[in-house]
């Protein structure tokens, strides 16, 4: 019976041929080092997942945006659980993206003709800390204040530019309202989607030019 409605979904969507394509893929033989991709990919989805549950609660506004996490955080069924999962994901997934870049760079997979997937993993690697900076500001409490204040005034060591950035970061000379919902937009909507969209690109690459395997010594 299940065959059956397999054979019949199979044959009007085509999914063998998505399964045979993008999972049953020949990998050469390789090491765990090669899994880091794969985990920072589990880490991006975790992180969107979990985001998407925090938003239901969190409120971005200076005025009630602590108060929301301390309900997250002592209230909410199971909230402690989410922002504790979304929190360390977040750290684990920089560390994971760091050392999959490296494995890649170590073992030259960005070399002819990966050079597109290396370059779609920079503007990734960029991404991430971006997530990462956007949402440290989101609990607006005094560590997240100050790291942030700081953080955006670097910025305006840029020669010309400079101020002009650090005024657009933060909606104004000061850290305000606008400085927290500009961050909240940034970390729920435009890099999320940014982020989505190249590791499509990034992933269709993989499946399209395989796996590089591990260079020999005359290589
Ligand atoms: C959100 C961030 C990223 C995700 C989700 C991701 C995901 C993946 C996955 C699943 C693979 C295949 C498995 C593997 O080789 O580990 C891969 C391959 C690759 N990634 Fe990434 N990646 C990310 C960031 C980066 C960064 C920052 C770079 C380098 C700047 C990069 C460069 C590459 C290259 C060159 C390959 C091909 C590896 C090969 O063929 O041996 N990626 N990526």
């Amino acid at each position: 019976m299940t065959t059956r409605w397999i054979t019949w979904l199979d044959e009007r969507l085509g999914l063998s041929a998505i399964y045979n394509t993008v999972l049953d893929r020949k990998v050469p033989k390789v090491n765990w080092s090669f899994t880091l991709g794969s985990a920072t990919l589990f880490l991006a989805v975790t992180q969107a997942t979990t985001g998407i549950f925090l938003t239901a609660y969190y409120v971005p506004h200076p005025e009630q945006a602590y108060a929301s996490i301390n309900y997250i955080m002592n209230d909410v069924a199971f909230g402690w659980l989410i922002r504790g999962i979304h929190h360390w994901g977040a750290t684990l997934m920089v560390i994971t993206v760091f050392l999959h870049m490296l494995r890649t760079f170590f073992y030259g997979a960005y070399k002819y003709p990966r050079e597109i997937t290396w370059i779609t993993g920079v503007f990734l690697l960029l991404l991430t800390l971006g997530s990462g900076f956007t949402g440290y500001l989101l609990p607006w409490n005094q560590r997240a204040y100050w790291a942030t204040t700081v953080g955006t005034s670097i910025t305006e060591t840029i020669p010309f530019i400079g101020p002009f950035i650090n005024e657009a970061l933060r909606g104004g000379s000061e850290l305000s309202t606008l400085t927290l919902v500009r961050f909240f937009s940034a970390h729920i909507w435009m890099i999320p989607a940014a982020l989505f969209v190249l590791i499509g690109v990034h992933m269709y690459l993989v499946v399209r030019l395989g796996i590089s395997h591990i260079p020999s010594e005359d290589e």
